[in-house]
């Protein structure tokens, strides 16, 4: 019984999409600078980029920083995107290799000509990868690319949740597009979705962890998908054992 907007075939298991947080608060309790948790992010990123192919992950998208996340003061953004340029550089050397597609979706023009130069690399870098279609949102904010896409609307003849998903697509530069998520996980305690993929995550099975992100690994990632495989997805639908 899977429903998706879009159905994209080459990468076969499911989409999970991951809200990474807690970083500051890990440093903070290890009594590191906030830089010195977003660092040891960067680990956990390579943990479960490694893991998820093997736990029947197709397509795994990264929150890593968010469009509201320029509010923060401009030395930790420049840290951040810092982080994202040499991740993606690394990730044009060796994901490729390991047979991983990146795409990065979101806003590029507000980002630092290297960090947009990195994203055209990897991006170019892993194009034949089919193992995992790794998305990472950056300067990503689900709202505005739904406003945007909704202002190309009226160019529709018939709007359909399809055609708006492909519109979706288009303006976050989601190319290949993904399908719709299947499993989000957030890290840090925190319950909330903070403007990540809200139309992409309409039937997505929602996992709440309090791990810091610094703390996620490979068994992490094992578990939730575990928890998500137990979960029964009715899409609205009744379950055939009530149907009988
Ligand atoms: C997540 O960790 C990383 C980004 C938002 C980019 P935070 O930096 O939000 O860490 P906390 O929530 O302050 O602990
Ligand atoms: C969400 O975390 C964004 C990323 C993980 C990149 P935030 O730490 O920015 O979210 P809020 O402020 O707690 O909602
Ligand atoms: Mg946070």
């Amino acid at each position: 019984m899977k429903q998706s907007s879009l159905q994209v075939p080459g990468f076969a298991g499911i989409h999970v999409a991951l809200i990474m947080d807690g970083n500051g608060r890990w440093a903070e309790a290890h009594d590191l600078p906030r830089a010195a948790g977003h660092r040891a992010g960067v680990d956990a990123v390579r943990r479960v980029v490694e893991a998820a192919p093997r736990v029947g992950i197709g397509t795994l998208t990264l929150f890593a920083f968010s469009s509201d996340n320029w509010q923060r003061p401009p030395r930790e953004t420049a840290r951040l995107l810092n982080l994202v340029r040499s991740f993606l550089l690394q990730a044009a050397r060796d994901l490729a290799s390991r047979d991983v597609r990146v795409t990065v979706i979101g806003r590029r023009d507000r980002l630092p000509p290297a960090v947009q130069r990195a994203v055209d690399l990897a991006e170019r870098a892993t194009t034949w990868g089919r193992a995992l279609h790794l998305r990472l949102a950056v300067d990503y904010s689900a709202r505005e690319a739904i406003l945007r896409a909704a202002a190309r609307l009226a160019a529709l003849r018939a709007p359909t949740r399809e055609a708006f998903g492909r519109l979706l697509a288009e303006v976050d530069h989601d190319e290949p597009p993904a399908r719709d998520v299947d499993l989000l996980v957030r890290t840090g305690g925190e319950q909330r979705l903070s403007d990540f993929l809200l139309w992409e995550s309409a039937y997505a099975e929602l996992i709440f962890t309090d791990r810091m992100w610094p703390e996620f690994d490979a068994t992490d990632l094992e578990a939730a998908v575990r928890e998500f495989a137990r979960r029964e997805r009715r899409f609205g639908a009744l379950s055939p054992a009530a149907i009988a």
